[in-house]
């Protein structure tokens, strides 16, 4: 079972993917947590490159270094884990490309980013994607004490555009459970375990 989780950055999505960890744990549930960009010693570098923020780079270079990214975590560590039952989850997947490089970069049509995911994924679907949202002056409240990185450095209207772009995802696949990320830590983590449990049974 592949389970990823989204949203912009501040959503909760660290916690919530700890909380699911650990709940798969008590139940003797095998579960590994990964997270894009990295998973793999070159994924890691490649993360290193696309967050650091005293490199400048073309949209599309971007998109094509998460791609890649991509590709090696899931013919590495993704594919191999799941042929062994274990449950993935994802700190992010391809629909992050989608809402950051598609609609927040505007770096290449989405029928264009949507067929680079295809090839970077390997064909890669996940089972269930949580959306955690939550509004951008919360998020930013949540990030303010942390550094930016290359990424959060690009401002408020990429941020309102990113987040448009999750909030098309959500309404157009079936995969997608949009969870309200203003609620408390506990009630957003039952909220994920009715889904996966069900799924699970
Ligand atoms: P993340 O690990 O969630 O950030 P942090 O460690 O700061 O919580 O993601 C790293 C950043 O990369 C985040 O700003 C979102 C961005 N990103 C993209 O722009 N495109 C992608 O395809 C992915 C996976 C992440």
């Amino acid at each position: 079972m592949l389970i990823s989780f989204e949203g912009i950055d501040g959503c909760g999505k660290t916690t919530q993917i700890e909380l699911l960890r650990e709940r798969l744990n008590r139940e003797k549930l095998p579960a590994e947590v990964l997270r894009e960009p990295g998973g793999t010693d070159l994924s890691e570098t490649i993360r290193g490159i696309l967050l650091n923020p005293d490199i400048m780079m073309n949209p599309v270079t971007e998109l094509l270094l998460f791609s890649a990214a991509r590709s090696e975590l899931v013919t590495q560590k993704v594919r191999p884990l799941l042929e062994q039952n274990v449950i993935v989850i994802l700190d992010r997947f391809y629909d992050s490309t989608v809402a950051y490089q598609g609609f927040g970069r505007g770096s290449l049509p989405i029928d264009a980013i949507n067929q680079m995911n295809h090839v970077a994924a390997h064909g890669l679907v996940p089972d269930l994607t949580f959306y955690l949202d939550i509004g951008l002056s919360e998020a930013s409240e949540r990030r303010k004490d942390m550094e930016e990185d290359r990424i959060e450095r690009a401002g408020q209207s990429f941020y309102e555009r990113v987040r448009e772009g999750f909030n098309y995802l959500a309404d157009n696949n079936e995969r997608f459970v949009r969870i309200n990320a203003a609620q408390a830590p506990e009630q957003i983590h039952e909220a994920v375990w009715r889904r996966v449990s069900a799924l699970l049974s």
